[in-house]
C-alpha cells in the first residue's frame, strides 16, 4: 500500500471544487487518511516548491499558493502515486485530457486546481511537511 500527498489548490477551493475532487479519488477506491483546510505560510510554500526556485513562474506560484486556503490531504492505495497523477492530468491544462481533473476543471497552467506528489520520495517529504503522524487515521 502506497501513500501520497494531494492538495486542492486555492483556485479550486475558491471555486467550490473540494468535494468534486475528493469524490473522484473516493470513487477510484483510494482512502483519505488525513485532510485539513489551511493557509500555507511563506516558509512552508518555499519548502514545498524548493525545486522550482529561480524558475520564471516561481513568484507567481508561491504568491498564488498562499493567496487563500488549500485543502491538504494524505491518501492511501495501490500504486496511488502513479494513478493519482494520471487522474490529475498534464500540468498544463491545455494538454490535459478531458476526463482528468485538470482536463475537466482548468484552462491555465498557473491555476491548475490540484497538486499531487510525483515520486515516493517526494510523497514522503511532502507528507512530513504538512502532517504529523498522529493526524493519520489509517489504523482505525
Ligand atoms: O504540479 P505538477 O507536478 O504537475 O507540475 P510541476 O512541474 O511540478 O510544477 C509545479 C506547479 O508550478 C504546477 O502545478 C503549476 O502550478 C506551476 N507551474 C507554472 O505555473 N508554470 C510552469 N511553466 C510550470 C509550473
Ligand atoms: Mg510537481
Amino acid at each position: 500500500m502506497e501513500r501520497t500527498f494531494l492538495m486542492v489548490k486555492p483556485d479550486a477551493v475558491r471555486r467550490g471544487l473540494i468535494g468534486s475532487i475528493i469524490a473522484r479519488f473516493e470513487a477510484k477506491g483510494f482512502k483519505m487518511i488525513a485532510g485539513k483546510l489551511m493557509i500555507i505560510s511563506d516558509e512552508l510554500v518555499k519548502k514545498h516548491y524548493f525545486e522550482h526556485e529561480g524558475r520564471p513562474y516561481y513568484n507567481d506560484l508561491t504568491t498564488f499558493m498562499t493567496s487563500g486556503p488549500v485543502f491538504a490531504m494524505v491518501w492511501e492505495g495501490n500504486d496511488i502515486i502513479k494513478l493519482s497523477r494520471f487522474m490529475m492530468g498534464s500540468t498544463d491544462p491545455e494538454k490535459a485530457t478531458p476526463g482528468t481533473i485538470r482536463g475537466d476543471y482548468a484552462t491555465r497552467m498557473n491555476r491548475n486546481v490540484i497538486h499531487g506528489s510525483d515520486s515516493a520520495e517526494n510523497a514522503e517529504r511532502e507528507i512530513r511537511l504538512f502532517f504529523e503522524e498522529e493526524e493519520f487515521v489509517s489504523n482505525k
